[in-house]
């Protein structure tokens, strides 16, 4: 069923760009340059918010203005060649706003891969040191370095190696499914104390220049740690001299209900990384860490053309700005416990619904053959978010086996529009578990 906006789509002729790179809805249109995203009637909702981008919102007035009136100033002059304002009160905002009081620097990029290659260069000119220690289920990008640092096979890495070396990876706190059959909180923290023993069986800890890790997955499922497991984490870390770098690329600003996912843990990440929702809609990214090892990297080491556009600069100080005046931390923790209390209930109605998780706004529902097995709905998870689009909602999954439906839908949606596209979510489980159930019985 197509109806309303989804009825005038014209799909953009994929003889122009690589369609087949993205497995995405074909939500663009030529005719609709400015899709309403936030669910007027008659257009689809989105709980997407451009992959996690549009935390503040859509298009919101004061980023327009700021924009606006950056654009009238001037456009590009190359912040290496010609510093700029907006750059610079920026980094200062970043230094401030994220976790810890030691004097930091900040740098900014073009995108969230861009800023984790960045973040690599730095912890390794500082430590001296090559390696990287990264996360089973992680995603830090798609440029080659970061490829090699995220986990999933298919579709990211697969046909693109080789990648750069002395990367090694370790089980992620993912207590779902846990590496080691263990379970919180009697494990201890197992999968946090086994570091130690990596420094031993796998590279020396005087090889590391850092750890690196989301402190909730994006792309792997949206799993939350447990409270104390990056305290334990981190602290081995600095036993050892091991930086700990924080990929808050998507559990940033805000969305966890904390400005980083950093705080709710109760850590000081050495290096902070952040894109997406920095920049509003526009593209930024921007590395922000300790003085000391931000200066690391000798003059020219860092950089490149368009870091920290002065648009992307006047957009993400908007966004900064919309953070202080209006209370949305405490939002995203309204929508994570709007969404537990469905999913839970889901969960207890169908067997499908394996696991409800999240950690302030950043939420999502794990499907799965049988709660017992737990064996990937990979399939159920496809007919359920093509039941949603169809419906008129957009999601997206996420899972190293593609059976998690996550949200990210802005921050500035009311109880109303939430519950609006839980309803839809709402009746394409019970429409793909009834299916289930008639196909069962026949069999
Ligand atoms: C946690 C995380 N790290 C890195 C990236 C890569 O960011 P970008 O797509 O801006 O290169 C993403 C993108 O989804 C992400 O979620």
């Amino acid at each position: 069923m197509t109806s309303g906006w989804f009825a005038n789509l014209n799909l953009l002729a994929p003889d122009h760009w690589p369609l087949r790179a993205y497995d995405v809805h074909n939500s663009i249109t030529h005719s609709n340059p400015r899709p309403q995203v936030q669910g007027a009637r008659g257009t689809p909702r989105s709980g997407a918010g451009g992959i996690g981008c549009l935390n503040v919102g859509h298009r919101r007035e004061a980023i327009v203005r700021s924009v606006r009136e950056q654009l009238d100033r001037f456009m590009h002059t190359c912040v290496q060649v010609t510093p700029y304002e907006g750059y610079i009160r920026l980094a200062e905002r970043m230094n401030e706003v994220t976790p810890g009081k030691f004097p930091k620097k900040t740098l900014f990029v073009n995108s969230g891969a861009e800023a984790i290659e960045n973040a690599v260069k730095i912890a390794r000119a500082y430590t001296k040191r090559p390696a990287i220690i990264a996360f089973e289920d992680a995603f830090h990008g798609r440029t080659m370095m970061t490829l090699a640092l995220t986990s999933k096979t298919h579709p990211y890495k697969a046909g693109f190696a080789p990648f750069p070396g002395d990367v090694y990876r370790i089980p992620f706190a993912y207590c779902y499914r846990c590496s080691y059959s263990l379970k919180y909180p009697s494990c201890d923290l197992y999968c946090a104390r086994h570091l130690e023993d990596t420094f031993k069986r796998v590279v020396a800890n005087e090889e590391v220049a850092a750890v690196i890790a989301e402190p909730v997955l994006g792309e792997g499922g949206f799993v939350a740690p447990p409270p104390d497991y990056f305290k334990v984490l981190v602290d081995l870390c600095h036993k050892y001299g091991v930086l700990f770098i924080a990929d808050e690329i998507q559990s940033g600003f805000g969305r966890t209900g904390a400005m980083f996912a950093s705080e709710r843990y109760g850590i000081e990440p050495d290096i902070l990384v952040t894109a997406k929702s920095l920049g509003g809609g526009l593209p930024l990214a921007a590395v922000t860490g300790r003085a000391e090892i931000m200066d690391a990297p000798g003059p020219g080491g860092l950089g490149g053309t368009f870091a920290g556009n002065p648009l992307s600069c006047a957009a993400a100080l908007a966004v900064l700005d919309l953070f202080e005046h209006e209370d949305l931390l405490t939002r995203a923790n309204e929508l994570g416990d709007q969404f537990q209390r469905r999913g839970r209930d889901w969960q207890r109605r169908w067997p499908l619904v394996g696991d409800v998780r999240g950690l302030g706004g950043m939420q999502a529902i794990e499907l799965v053959q049988s709660q017992e097995t737990k064996a990937p709905a990979t399939e159920e998870t496809k007919q359920i978010t093509q039941y949603c689009y169809e419906h008129g909602l957009i999601t997206i999954t996420a899972g190293t086996y593609s059976n998690v439906i996550r949200v990210l839908v802005p921050l500035v949606a009311t109880t109303e529009q939430i519950d609006e596209g839980l309803d839809v979510l709402e009746s394409a489980l019970a429409n793909v578990c009834d299916n289930k159930d008639a196909i069962a019985q026949l069999v």
